[in-house]
């Protein structure tokens, strides 16, 4: 039994099946995980649990075996229901609604195929509820985590009326219009799901008044309470974490790549939303307006391969790649490369490239918060210029010290890249010692722990 659970879709660890039939276990990073650490300090150890879905095979035979991290579990549900959920209903359809990310002429198409995937969705919801109303202590807090588990506060509520919930959710919240594309019963049922916590949180403002203008949550009435709660970084774990040996090694090797050229970083999951393509033409567009750069700048991106399962994904991954080598061959020289693609999970590459980054850039056409755009000035060495689109959460309290764009204008991205590579020294370490302040505000550990003040309980941490 537990007094603070938490829920998400991915946990903290996850477990790959070797050769010989062992497993690997990988501890899972970011924000979400750092924050969690509260829960499981040594103080309240023993009173957190962390429920999460079984993700994959590994995983799954952890279950099966009945291996677990302590104050974790992993639910083992059936893979057509999960692959359903997870893939055909939060990854194709909620995210890419409050992504705005749908090719209107042929898409969505909700049919009988779709309200049978989301059927699923509904199942993979009540899995996570059911084991949720299992372990709460009596009045116990229910911190749940994002648009894969929408229904959940409504299902848990039934189940345990006596448990104090909080929803919260890591991307934007579509717009009005927009979601009024679900079938009107599908989005009274999602709602409705959601207003089923007592707390309903988002990172930033323009977020949670999309939620709150929408007429069905309007309708709904529910006793909820929508809050802000924009995640930060915790500054001291970051930089200690850029500085191991391994990070080290890489940036030299890195920098005798580069030589002593200027960078323009960006890190993102190639993902759809991240608009890595308009990012990489607006850099064809800097170098082929303002010759002066070819040869004295570097744009590193690592692009991490991500939701592999869905076509889109693919063919935007292997878009990336091929636009970086046509730059590559429309630019480069025999000892210049414009662009160094990373299409990796290379968290140690990233930290070397957020040391030697001079910009950064972070251009997504929508983008529930963006840790990248707070986690580069706070490791970067001699101070970043940071590129930032109009439409990611992060804009909110790094605008005042960041180049603003809209990201679907590639000119003016060009030009904003202009302007941060010519950016006086001075100004750029002054700019960057304000965003770093900015994005440590409300470190993770904060974070978590306002939400469950906030949500009346008096907790150990
Ligand atoms: C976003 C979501 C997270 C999700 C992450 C990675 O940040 O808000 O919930 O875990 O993307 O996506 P994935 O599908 O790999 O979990």
């Amino acid at each position: 039994m537990a007094s603070v659970l938490v829920a998400s879709n991915r946990g903290p660890v996850s477990y790959t099946l070797r050769d010989d039939g062992g497993l690997d276990t990988r501890r899972g990073g970011g924000g979400l995980v750092s924050g969690l650490s509260a829960v499981f300090s040594e103080d309240s150890a023993g009173d957190g649990l962390w429920v999460c879905a079984a993700l994959g095979d590994g995983d799954r035979e952890a279950v099966r075996r009945g291996i677990a991290e302590p104050g974790v579990r992993m639910l083992d549900i059936d893979p057509d229901v999960y692959a359903d959920a997870y893939n055909g209903i939060a990854n194709s359809v909620l995210w890419f609604l409050h992504h705005h990310l749908y090719d209107i002429p042929r898409e969505p198409v909700f049919d009988a195929a779709f309200r049978h995937r989301w059927d699923s969705y509904r199942a993979y919801n009540r899995a996570f509820a059911e084991a949720l109303a299992e372990a709460a202590d009596e009045g116990a807090a229910v911190l749940v985590q994002d648009y894969h588990l929408a229904l959940v506060p409504g299902q848990l509520r039934a189940l345990r009326p006596d448990v104090r919930i909080a929803h919260f959710t890591h991307t934007p919240w579509a717009s009005p219009a927009y979601l009024a594309m679900l079938p009107d019963d599908i989005h009274q049922e999602l709602v409705e799901g959601m207003l089923g916590a007592d707390g309903i949180g988002f990172h930033t403002g323009a977020w949670a008044d999309a939620f709150r203008a929408d007429p069905q949550v309007a309708r709904a009435a529910g006793g909820s309470r929508v809050s802000v709660h924009p995640l930060g970084v915790d500054g001291d774990e970051l930089r200690a974490l850029a500085h191991r040996p391994e990070v080290d090694e890489r940036l030299a090797a890195l920098r005798a790549e580069v030589g002593d050229r200027k960078t323009i970083v960006r890190v993102d999951r190639t993902e759809l939303s991240k608009n890595i393509l308009r990012g990489l033409l607006a850099y064809r567009e800097l170098l082929a307006d303002h010759p002066e750069w070819r040869g004295r700048v570097v744009h590193l991106a690592s692009a991490y391969p991500s939701r592999q399962d869905l076509e889109s994904y693919r063919s935007y991954t292997a878009a990336v790649s091929a636009l970086a080598e046509r730059i590559n061959e429309e630019f480069g020289t025999p000892d210049w490369q414009p662009v160094l693609v990373s299409v990796q999970d290379d968290f140690t590459r990233s930290l070397a490239a957020y040391r030697m980054a001079d910009v950064a850039l972070v251009n997504p056409v929508r983008d529930g918060m963006n840790l990248v755009a707070k986690e580069i000035p706070v490791v970067s060495e001699e101070g970043c210029a940071l590129v930032l689109s109009r439409e990611a959460g992060a804009y909110e309290e790094l605008r005042a010290d960041a180049l603003t764009v809209n990201p679907f204008d590639v000119t003016e991205t060009a030009e904003a890249l202009h302007e941060a590579l010519s950016m006086p020294a001075a100004d750029r370490a002054e700019r960057t010692k304000r965003l770093a302040a900015a994005a440590t505000a409300l470190p993770p550990r904060r974070w978590f722990l306002d939400q469950l003040e906030a949500l009346g309980g008096a907790v150990r941490a």
